[in-house]
């Protein structure tokens, strides 16, 4: 078994205010030290192991990982290298457009980087501003451009809809001009407004009109018609790709695969065993620096929570997880593999229920081109009606 690894990089030039991630502004000079709890973090997990694992991916995200220097990621991938055998058939970043010049982006593509997930969320200086991303559109163009010179053939951009009182044209500007950037990918969220950012505070109130999900709905089955009109599959509820660029790091945790995840705040699953690391900065460092090699994987110094996940659990999860996968659903043949029981004996009753209710479909042998693919067969899917009521869907197969 392949294991994925994140990399949580929690720092950011300037928090936008919509964004509850873990990740902080004005704590750049905490970098170096970071680092160092990192390569000391990876080497804690590989000598608790009988033997050397093989790496899947490797994902660094955020916050904002282009604030690190290409050094510090050399040693982080030379420390990955020591300690793994490396397959890693993506080695992906998350990039603030803002952040990145034509020398850094030649550098992380010499370093083995081969994919770029820029987070773009809109073309509109003015909702820009309204977010308060730290760039402009002309940044977007200018990191695409140096990108592909660097040599990246696999990019992505992240945007945002649903903004308050955004209208379907705003949105749908953003859209195509995302579009004739050619990304190999986009990632399309819809706006959440979190409890505790500028956003929630203004929300409640009321200096911000909430956001609306009927005009999000709308914009969301615009942007997927407009995207499967310029060769662009959907392949999960908020992701879309040209044919064999699903982004395969993503791809492990929807398919309920192992992970392992490094740094502040981040998440991992492995041996049966979900865990959270210390969220804050300086505590995940000083629990590193001050720690001996001798810990149980896939926990380190720096986990404050882990869960076992029984086998319902990790039933539920697949199916919530894989029903995600807009075109791959959850394989009814992978999960008697996986479990030794049928989808059917365990969540029969529900499933036929939204079967009736058009939000599930059984459909035969999804083949997504290109992809490494679980075995084929029937495979339990989402309806279109189903995307837009996801969360609906995925609350049916929580509980006993
Ligand atoms: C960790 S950030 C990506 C990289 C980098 N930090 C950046 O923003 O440029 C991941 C993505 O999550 C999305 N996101 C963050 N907060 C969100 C929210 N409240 N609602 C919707 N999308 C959100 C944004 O599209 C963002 O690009
Ligand atoms: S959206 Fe990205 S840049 Fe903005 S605060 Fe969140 S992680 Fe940082």
């Amino acid at each position: 078994m392949n294991y994925s690894l994140y990399f949580h990089i929690p720092f950011c030039t300037h928090r936008c205010a919509y964004c509850d991630f873990n990740t902080y502004a004005g704590q750049e000079a905490f970098i170096p030290a970071y680092v160092d709890a990192l390569c000391r973090e990876i080497e804690i997990l590989a000598r608790s192991l009988p033997e050397k694992l093989t790496t899947h991916t490797i994902f660094f995200g955020g916050g904002t990982p282009s604030l690190l220097t290409p050094k510090q990621f050399e040693r982080i991938l030379q420390t990955i290298s020591n300690f793994f055998d490396l397959s890693a058939p993506e080695t992906s970043l998350e990039a603030n457009p803002g952040t990145v010049t034509p020398d850094y982006l030649r550098d992380l593509h010499s370093l083995g980087f081969d994919r770029i997930s820029f987070g773009v969320q809109s073309f509109h200086p003015d909702e820009l501003r309204q977010l308060e991303r730290i760039h402009d559109p002309f940044d977007v163009f200018d990191a695409v451009t140096w990108a592909r010179r660097a040599g990246f053939e696999n990019l992505n951009l992240d945007l945002i809809y649903g903004l308050p009182e955004q209208p379907l044209d705003r949105w749908s500007a953003t859209v195509k001009r995302a579009v004739d950037l050619h990304p190999e990918h986009l990632s399309l969220y819809a706006l959440t407004i979190e409890h505790g950012t500028p956003f929630g505070r203004w929300a409640v109130r009321g200096l911000m009109p909430s956001p609306d999900p009927d005009a999000a709905a709308e914009m969301y089955e615009w942007a997927g018609e407009y995207l499967g009109a310029h060769r662009y599959e959907q392949y999960e509820i908020s992701n879309w790709s040209k044919p064999g660029r699903q982004c395969l790091h993503n791809l492990q945790t929807w398919r309920n695969l192992p992970y392992l995840g490094l740094g502040a705040g981040a998440h991992g699953y492995a041996a049966g065993t979900r865990y959270s690391n210390v969220i804050r900065i300086k505590t995940y460092i000083e629990r590193l620096a001050s720690s001996s090699f001798d810990s149980l994987f896939p926990l380190t110094p720096a986990t404050v929570n882990q869960t076992k996940i029984t086998s319902r659990t990790a039933m539920q999860e697949t199916m919530m997880l894989g029903l995600r996968l807009t075109r791959e659903g959850v394989s009814a043949q992978d999960f008697i593999a996986r479990f030794g029981v049928r989808i059917m004996d365990v969540f029969g009753e529900d499933v036929e229920d939204l079967l009736g209710l058009g939000l599930l479909e059984w459909v035969d042998e999804k083949i997504l081109p290109q992809v490494p693919q679980p075995a084929g067969g029937a495979r339990l899917c989402l309806t279109p009606r189903g995307r837009l009521l996801g969360n609906q869907v995925f609350l049916r197969f929580v509980g006993d």
